[in-house]
């Protein structure tokens, strides 16, 4: 799919742009954002490349990774970001990733972020399953994804490894047809 833009009451998603990189390195590059991530925070110069990266791989057929900005809707500010990824062996599938400016934290933006992807995913991609991996740890995104309707599945022991050491993720999933029935 190409030129992504999805609408929800707070928030929209839409394709990032060269335009978006510092607003996107006010979330990769800050250490608190990324502090359940697996990775340190990440300078200007290296969102720049993942930016650029991702926008090639937007145009790539099939289409398989969605790095799309996530924007305030009334001020059209980019507020975060979201990832969505469709693996060649299993392309019903995909795993999402989110994350937004510690600024909008705390106002049910996060749980609206997880709803809107996953409309995203199964409405226009027609996916039948989105999956998402968070630090045990991460009460925030727990909670968020609990609440959208992503039940936890269970443990990958060791799955990350990260500047600490090795990390377990939980898993949380969220099916099509219990999607439709919500
Ligand atoms: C995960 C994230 C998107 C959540 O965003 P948010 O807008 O704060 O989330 P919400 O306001 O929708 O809150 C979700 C739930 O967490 C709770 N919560 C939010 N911040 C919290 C905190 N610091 N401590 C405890 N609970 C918290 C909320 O009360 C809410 O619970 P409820 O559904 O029972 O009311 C945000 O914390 C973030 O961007 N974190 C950095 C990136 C990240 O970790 N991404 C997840 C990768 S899996």
């Amino acid at each position: 799919m190409r030129h992504v833009a999805c609408q929800g009451e707070r928030l929209g998603l839409r394709e990032i742009a060269e335009a978006d990189v510092t607003a996107l390195h006010a979330i990769y590059g800050d250490s608190v954002a990324t502090q359940y991530m697996p990775f340190q925070p990440r300078s200007l110069a290296e969102v720049a490349g993942l930016t650029r990266q991702a926008m090639e791989a937007a145009a790539a057929e099939p289409r398989r990774l969605y790095v799309l900005a996530v924007v305030d809707a009334a001020s059209r500010a980019v507020i975060g970001v979201a990832r969505l990824y469709i693996s060649e062996r299993h392309p019903h599938s995909a795993e999402i990733g989110f994350g937004l400016h510690p600024d909008h934290w705390g106002r049910g933006i996060g749980t609206d972020l997880v709803r809107l992807l996953l409309a995203f995913g199964f409405k226009d991609l027609g996916l039948h399953r989105i999956w998402g991996a968070r630090s045990p740890a991460n009460l925030p995104a727990q909670l968020a994804m609990l609440t959208a309707g992503m039940v936890e599945e269970g443990r990958i022991r060791h799955h990350v490894h990260t500047p600490h050491g090795w990390r377990d993720s939980i898993v949380h999933s969220a099916l099509e047809g219990e999607w439709t029935d919500r």
